[in-house]
Parts: structure tokens; C-alpha cells; sequence
């Protein structure tokens, strides 16, 4: 894989780089990072040998690729900086809410842009990435796409229309089922648990739970149904969440989720 450049060298520059390290599918002498005025592009470059560098011209000197991987405030404080400096470039983005236009008049001599939303478990690999592109992408750019999105776990090629969608589904997400696993633990010790145990159990539940989902590869229904027999236990349960509109609770939750995005992706 050709030399690819980091901005911002934070949480999601580090996932990805460690990512890519681990999967041997570029060595550390290829990648180089640029930070802002804090010390995590140095903890970045002490941690995994890649090259740390001061300004955007070495920063771009060499580089194929450029990740972008900064605040999404900070797009609007680069003036004209990566306007030549990113010709021919790929850039791909993991701005949360920062739509292809507008990468487009920040890098608009780019090969081509491709606009990412992650989400926290690519921390450790296990996250869903969507993301769309500019233009379609070429076999090699493809691979570089997939390469390091892989690095943060599964991805998935959406229509920019879509990407709102999926930021209150996946990108959200994982705060939703946070909440869910806090909300388990409570009801466990409101039930008569000790704190401890009811942590461990809401935590082992939901990992356990979600394993077996993707293991089966059946609709989650299926799996709820096969662990709920007629007037038994889990029965007495899931009609409670029936009954307390459950489904429509999530499909607000999302909806909300979704209004912001298009809200944010519009200032
Ligand atoms: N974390 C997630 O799960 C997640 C999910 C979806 C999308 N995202 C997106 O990923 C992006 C990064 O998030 P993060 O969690 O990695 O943030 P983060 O840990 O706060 O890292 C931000 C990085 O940007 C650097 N930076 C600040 N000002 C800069 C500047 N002017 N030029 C270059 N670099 C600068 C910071 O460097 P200093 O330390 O030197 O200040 C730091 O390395 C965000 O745009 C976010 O929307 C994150």
C-alpha cells in the first residue's frame, strides 16, 4: 500500500493506524500523522513508529492517501491550506456530518473523496463503518478504502442520502445499547442483585446475546422467539416492553438521531 497521511492523530487515527499495523497491511515508515497544538500526535507516533511531522506540506510531501480524521470544527479553520496540497489525492473523511460538497471545496483537486461515518468499536476492530464517495471508486482506491476501514471492522458502501440514516442507526448506536446495558444493571439491582453481579450479568447478557446474533445469521426474531415459550418468564417480559411501545421508542430514538444529523450536516 502506497504512503498514506493522518490529520489529527486522536481515538479514530489510532484505531485505524493500529488497525492497519496489526493487519500487516502497510508498514509504520508509510504512515505519517499531523496534530494540533495537544501531545496525542507524539503519544501517536511513540505508540506505533509511525512518522509524526509539524506542518501540512510534510505532511502531504509523499502521500497517496489522506485521512481526515480531525474535529469536524476544524475543516473550516484549514483556509486554503490542502487546496493544492491534496491534488490527485485520495481523501477519505470520517467527519461526522461533513458532506461530500463540502470536503469537496476544501480538496478540490483530489482523485477522488470518500466520506466515512464509524463508530466506537472500531477502537478495538469491532465497529460498522458506513461510507459513500465522490465518484466511483477505482479497483485501487477501492482496496485502500476497504484496507483501512477494514482495520476499524465491517463496512458498508451507502448513497450519501443515506448517511444520516445511518449515523442514528450505527453511529449512534452504540450509546443506545450502552444505555441499554446501564438500564439491564439497574433493573438487575432494583430486583434484589448486589451491583457487581448485576453489571456482569447485563454486560455478559448483551455480549452473549449479540455473538449468538451474528453467529446464527437468523432474524433477531427468530432467535427471541426460540428463547420465549407460551406464559413462560421471557414471555411475561417481552410483553412489557410491548406494552411500553418498545419498538416505537427505538424507531424516535433513530428518527431523532437522524434530524440531528441532517441538522449538523447543513451548518
Ligand atoms: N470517536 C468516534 O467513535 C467517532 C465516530 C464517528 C466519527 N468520528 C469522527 O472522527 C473524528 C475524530 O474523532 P476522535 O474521537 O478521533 O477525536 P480526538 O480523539 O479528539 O482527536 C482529534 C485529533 O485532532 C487533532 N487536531 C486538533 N486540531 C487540529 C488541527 N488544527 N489540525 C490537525 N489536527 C488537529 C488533535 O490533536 P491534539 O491532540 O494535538 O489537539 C487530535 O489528534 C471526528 O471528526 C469525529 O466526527 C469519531
Amino acid at each position: 500500500m502506497n504512503s498514506i497521511a493522518f490529520i489529527g492523530a486522536g481515538n479514530m487515527a489510532a484505531a485505524m493506524i493500529e488497525g492497519l499495523l496489526l493487519k500487516k497491511l502497510i508498514s509504520a515508515d508509510k504512515i505519517t500523522c499531523l496534530g494540533g497544538a495537544g501531545i496525542s500526535a507524539q503519544k501517536l507516533a511513540d505508540k506505533t513508529g509511525v512518522k509524526r511531522v509539524t506542518t501540512a506540506d510534510e505532511l502531504l510531501a509523499s502521500a497517496d492517501t489522506l485521512v481526515v480524521a480531525f474535529k469536524p470544527q476544524h475543516l473550516a479553520q484549514t483556509n486554503n491550506t490542502y487546496t493544492e496540497t491534496t491534488k490527485g489525492l485520495l481523501v477519505v473523511s470520517v467527519l461526522a456530518g461533513k458532506r461530500l460538497e463540502t470536503l469537496s471545496s476544501i480538496f478540490p483537486q483530489a482523485r477522488n473523496i470518500v466520506r466515512c461515518m464509524p463508530n466506537t468499536p472500531g477502537k478495538i476492530g469491532a465497529g460498522i463503518t458506513g461510507w459513500c464517495s465522490k465518484a466511483t471508486l477505482t479497483t485501487s482506491d477501492h482496496q485502500i478504502v476497504t484496507a483501512l476501514l477494514g482495520a476499524l471492522g465491517k463496512a458498508v458502501e451507502v448513497s450519501e442520502n443515506q448517511m444520516d440514516a445511518l449515523t442514528g442507526v450505527s453511529g449512534s448506536g452504540p450509546a443506545y445499547v450502552f444505555e441499554f446495558a446501564a438500564a439491564l444493571r439497574d433493573a438487575g439491582i432494583k430486583a434484589g442483585l448486589n451491583a457487581e453481579t448485576a453489571n456482569t450479568l447485563a454486560v455478559e447478557t448483551l455480549l452473549g446475546a449479540a455473538k449468538l446474533l451474528a453467529s446464527e445469521n437468523k432474524p433477531a426474531e427468530i432467535l427471541r422467539d426460540q428463547v420465549t415459550s407460551p406464559n413462560g418468564t421471557t414471555f411475561a417480559g417481552l410483553n412489557r416492553l410491548k406494552e411500553g411501545n418498545f419498538r416505537e421508542l427505538i424507531a424516535a430514538t433513530v428518527q431523532a438521531a437522524k434530524a440531528r444529523s441532517e441538522e449538523l450536516s447543513k451548518s
